[in-house]
This record gives structure tokens, C-alpha cells and sequence, in this order.
């Protein structure tokens, strides 16, 4: 799917997007690990953090700034963040200077890149990153989708990499600090009233040795070089 395509999808979803995507246990599952993982990694305040494709804001309290390539998911994101700035930009081409920021974090937005504009996007992020600055994304794990046959998802989760793969696209930019898992549990077919006692089990287990690699999503905790 086109960049265009992708925006357009955004501009048309944004009224909707919390509630249909993180109203229902579902989502409020992954918000929790999502969090959870953010609240260890960001542990000390900063001035300075970009939350890259910020959307509707939905993790937005981490950051200072936010920038999207869709006009209606920040016009949402701006009411609920009124003391943060926004800017309309895509990832490949962001509007800030060199080594503004400190930290750099975007969620369930790399998996719909092409590898060209992932690339871009790591240079830009590098670029806006100050030295020793911290870039976390989330990414679907290649392994799960080859036991479970699902290589051919659609293009919202069109990209997935392995460890060694993210080590070469990174290779001379940033280092790996940390990876978290999340989702080795397939949530979705737990009974909804039963899935909020699955929470620290799932962390659990999809953090637990070689289960690691076959979670549902990496998250990824750089370091500039
Ligand atoms: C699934 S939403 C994720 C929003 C938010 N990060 C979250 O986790 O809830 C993906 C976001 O990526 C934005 N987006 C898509 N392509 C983009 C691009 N090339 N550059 C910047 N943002 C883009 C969309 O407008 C949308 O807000």
C-alpha cells in the first residue's frame, strides 16, 4: 500500500481510531505491555522525546513532541496533549535539526513501512537523535509468522525482522540496548473476560529464553552511537 494510501486510511479512521482499536481487551492488553515496557526503559523524565507516529496520542504522556503524517489523528492528538508540540511530517523526512532530541519512541508504525523507507526512517531518527540518544520501536516477529504460516500479512504488518537483520540495518547507527517480547500468549483466543489474568503470564512467558523469539512483537531498545 502507498504512503498516500496509508495517510488517507489514518485521516479517514482517526475519530474512531482509540476506541476501535484500544477500546476492547485486546487492545487494552497491549497497551498495558506496551506501557509496561516504556515505564522500565524511560524511567527518569526528559524534555526532549519524540513520540514518532504518535496517531491520537495514545502514548503521548512519554513524550514532548509528537509528529504524524496524518492531519486528524494529530488534530485528536493535540486536544488531549495541548502543552506538547505536534507536526505534521512523515518519518523519512522529519522537520527537526540535528540531534534535537533525547529520545526517539513510535509503536505499531514500522510494520507498515517498506525496508527502503524503514531505512530512511532509521536515518532520520539518527540524524534527530542527540549521541547516546534512545530510539525504542516495536516490530512483528519473523519467527511466529513462519510457524504460524503467516507470511503474508497485509500491509499493516507488511514488515517484520529478526535480530540479525535489525543488526545490519542499524549497523554503525545505533547499538541494541535491550529487546522486549510481547504477546506469546495468543490473547485473541482467550475468553475476553479472562484475558486481563493473563497479563504478567504473557510477559513472563514471551520474555522467557529461546519463547523470546517467537512472541508476537520485539520491542527494541537502541542507543546511539
Ligand atoms: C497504527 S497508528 C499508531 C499510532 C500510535 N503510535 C499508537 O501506537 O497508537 C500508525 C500511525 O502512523 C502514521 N503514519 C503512517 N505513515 C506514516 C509516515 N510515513 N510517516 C509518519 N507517520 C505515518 C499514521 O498516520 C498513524 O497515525
Amino acid at each position: 500500500m502507498s504512503t498516500e494510501k496509508i495517510i488517507e486510511y489514518y485521516n479517514q479512521l482517526a475519530s474512531d481510531y482509540d476506541e476501535n482499536r484500544f477500546g476492547n481487551s485486546y487492545g487494552q492488553f497491549i497497551d498495558f505491555q506496551e506501557r509496561k515496557i516504556l515505564n522500565k526503559i524511560f524511567k527518569t523524565k526528559s524534555n526532549n522525546v519524540l513520540d514518532l507516529a504518535c496517531g491520537s496520542g495514545r502514548l503521548s504522556n512519554y513524550a514532548t513532541s509528537g509528529a504524524d503524517a496524518s492531519e486528524e489523528m494529530l488534530k485528536i492528538a493535540k486536544k488531549k496533549f495541548p502543552k506538547n508540540e505536534f507536526f505534521l511530517a512523515q518519518s523519512n523526512q522529519l522537520p527537526f535539526e540535528n540531534e534535537s532530541f533525547e529520545r526517539c519512541f513510535t509503536f505499531h508504525f514500522i510494520m507498515h513501512l517498506n525496508k527502503e523507507n524503514f531505512e530512511k526512517t532509521i536515518n532520520e531518527v539518527h540524524r534527530i537523535l542527540s549521541k547516546n540518544g534512545t530510539f525504542v520501536f516495536d516490530i512483528p516477529v519473523k519467527n511466529r509468522r513462519k510457524i504460524l504460516n503467516q507470511n503474508k500479512a497485509d500491509w499493516h504488518a507488511a514488515l517484520s525482522f529478526d535480530q540479525k537483520e535489525i543488526e545490519k540495518l542499524i549497523n554503525n547507527k545505533f547499538e541494541i540496548k535491550r529487546k522486549f517480547s510481547i504477546l506469546f500468549i495468543p490473547i485473541h483466543r482467550i475468553p475476553t473476560q479472562f484475558r486481563k489474568f493473563f497479563l504478567t503470564f504473557d510477559f513472563l512467558l514471551s520474555n522467557f529464553g529461546l519463547l523470546k523469539n517467537f512472541s508476537s512483537y520485539h520491542i527494541y531498545e537502541l542507543k546511539k552511537l
